[in-house]
């Protein structure tokens, strides 16, 4: 085989449940789409009960209650703006309500206002930062508020709590045109790490995740046309687009005992977007 032959865009079957999250409480926020559909029902099939958060989009939302309890899981949906203090602090009451406690935050709703730095506007950059990031800092305070309460609960999980917060590759690769969200994810990774940091005494791990390109409703341009997609394998070294279920798996290993002695690590996972690929020749 050369490198220019045509490679399937294979992703694993979905593998056997272990059941690693049984008896765990996992709140996902933008759950209703892309990435955070597949780590919800990831985590519902390890035995995690679900809350699927999402802000627009109520039946996508329910669609995913019901493909969760279709296969046996848990799960309820809430409508909260991640941004916003007060629906934060009203979702995680009505969770603690339902289900008891909180045993894992993905910290995951994100979004993209692309536009040159010299036509950005202020609201599309508050935007991208109060959700992206003011948002995770939100969800994570009243989470770690949860975990510290509670403790261990040695029969459920080793940690008191995990948080997993949804990055990128653009936490340490420069995106023109996208200075607000790139701006965003390199503070989510410094937020992460000094979460980490400040909370790993109380058994709490807070690590974050890496996305590179997956194929999403946020990068469909990306992706969408044959010339497009050859465009993007230029900077792929594994040539193929990630799909939502290459991360829906780390997420579930990350929040699981499996991972117990992680704590602040950023988990790429980019086919190896972050290698450089234009040093592959030349240089
Ligand atoms: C962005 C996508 C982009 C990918 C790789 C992600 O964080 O949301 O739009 O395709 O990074 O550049």
């Amino acid at each position: 085989m050369n490198e220019h032959d045509e490679l399937p865009n294979v992703v694993m079957p979905h593998p056997p449940h272990r059941n690693l999250l049984r008896g765990q409480k996992a709140l996902v926020t933008g759950a209703n789409s892309g990435i955070g559909k597949s780590v919800a029902m990831f985590l519902a099939q390890e035995g995690a009960d679900v809350v699927v958060n999402y802000v627009y989009g109520d039946a996508a939302a329910h669609e995913v209650v019901d493909e969760i309890k279709a296969k046996g899981g848990h799960a309820i949906a809430i409508k909260a703006d991640v941004s916003k203090e007060d629906e934060v602090q009203a979702m995680f009451s009505q969770m603690i309500a339902d289900f008891g406690t909180v045993d894992i935050l993905v910290n995951n709703a994100g979004l993209q206002k692309d536009a040159p730095i010299d036509e950005m506007t202020l609201e599309q950059w508050n935007t991208v930062i109060n959700v992206n990031l003011t948002g995770q800092f939100l969800c994570a305070r009243e989470a770690i508020r949860e975990f510290k309460r509670r403790g261990v609960v040695s029969e459920i999980s080793c940690a008191a709590g995990k948080i997993i917060s949804m990055s990128s590759v653009h936490e340490v690769i420069p995106w023109a045109g996208h200075v607000n969200y790139a701006a965003s994810k390199g503070g989510v990774m410094l937020m992460t790490k000094s979460i980490a940091q400040e909370v790993a005494p109380y058994r709490i791990r807070v690590n974050s995740v890496c996305p590179g390109a997956i194929r999403t409703p946020i990068n469909q341009s990306a992706w969408e046309t044959p010339q497009a997609y050859d465009d993007l394998m230029r900077l792929i070294p594994y040539k193929r687009i990630g799909e939502p279920d290459d991360i829906g798996r780390a997420v579930v290993w990350l929040a699981s005992d499996d991972a117990d002695y992680i704590n602040g690590i950023s988990l790429f996972i980019d086919g190896g977007m972050t290698l450089y690929p234009g040093f592959a020749t030349g240089g």
